[in-house]
């Protein structure tokens, strides 16, 4: 019988970890778990409805539609756009700081990891989700790749931002999840690194893949 196994995968924003988790994902039939989109969920309502509803996330159900490109859902409403706005990316950062926020989610994302077959992407699942998870992957890029990525993902989105603008988005928001107190930002002692700078998506999903495939015992 074939094991099934846990992936995590971390790293700063636009490294690369959600566009080769799906893609692994699929490969292996596992299931996908964007993490970043539940904390912009979060964010979203936050937005809102103010610092009050950190208190009372109990009645927040974030879900996945797999079979509909992974839309994401909030309760009953499908927000997978509405998360990816300017505002969301803004402030996410501080609101994934909160702890009632952290305490919510990573408990949600632990049972979920619990049945096996999961990729997860983020950015403290391999130190806090997921310890034990049986492959872990750090995701890394310079800088001005990721930015020069993400300008491009903006304007098939319509949207024009300044390269440097992005630039210095990217940075801060690494620096305010580097630097949180709970669950920051950090390569787990038993990741293996992965610099993404000058590998294509294919480069990095077959890499993954390989390693993958050898935690399971399958060539
Ligand atoms: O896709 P992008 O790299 O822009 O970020 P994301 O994965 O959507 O995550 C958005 C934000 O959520 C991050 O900048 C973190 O502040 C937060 N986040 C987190 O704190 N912990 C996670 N496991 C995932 C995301
Ligand atoms: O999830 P994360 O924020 O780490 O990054 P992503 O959203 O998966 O990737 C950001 C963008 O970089 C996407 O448009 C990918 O197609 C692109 N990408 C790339 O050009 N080369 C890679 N090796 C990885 C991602």
């Amino acid at each position: 019988m074939i094991n099934k196994i846990n992936i995590a995968i971390d790293g700063p924003a636009a490294a690369g970890k959600s566009t080769i988790s799906k893609r692994v994902a699929e490969q292996l039939n596992y299931i996908y778990i964007d993490t970043g989109a539940m904390y912009r969920a979060v964010t979203l309502l936050y937005i809102e409805n103010g610092k009050d509803i950190i208190n009372n996330l109990g009645n927040v159900e974030i879900s996945f539609k797999r079979q509909d490109s992974n839309r994401v859902f909030l309760n009953d409403r499908d927000v997978t756009d509405e998360i990816r706005s300017q505002a969301v990316t803004a402030n996410v950062s501080e609101v994934s700081s909160f702890e009632e926020v952290r305490n919510y989610l990573v408990a949600m994302q632990q049972k979920i990891g619990l049945e096996k077959g999961v990729v997860m992407d983020g950015r403290d699942i391999g130190t806090t989700v997921l310890p034990d998870a049986e492959l872990k992957i750090f995701m890394q890029a310079s800088p001005r790749v990721r930015a020069e990525r993400r300008l491009l993902e903006e304007k098939a989105r319509g949207n024009n931002i300044d390269l440097d603008k992005l630039t210095s988005q990217i940075i801060r928001r690494d620096e305010l999840d580097m630097s949180r107190e709970i669950s920051p930002l950090v390569q787990a002692d038993d990741a293996v690194l992965l610099d993404t700078t000058e590998l294509s998506i294919e480069d990095v999903e077959a890499h993954i893949l390989y390693l993958a495939k050898q935690k399971i015992g399958v060539e």
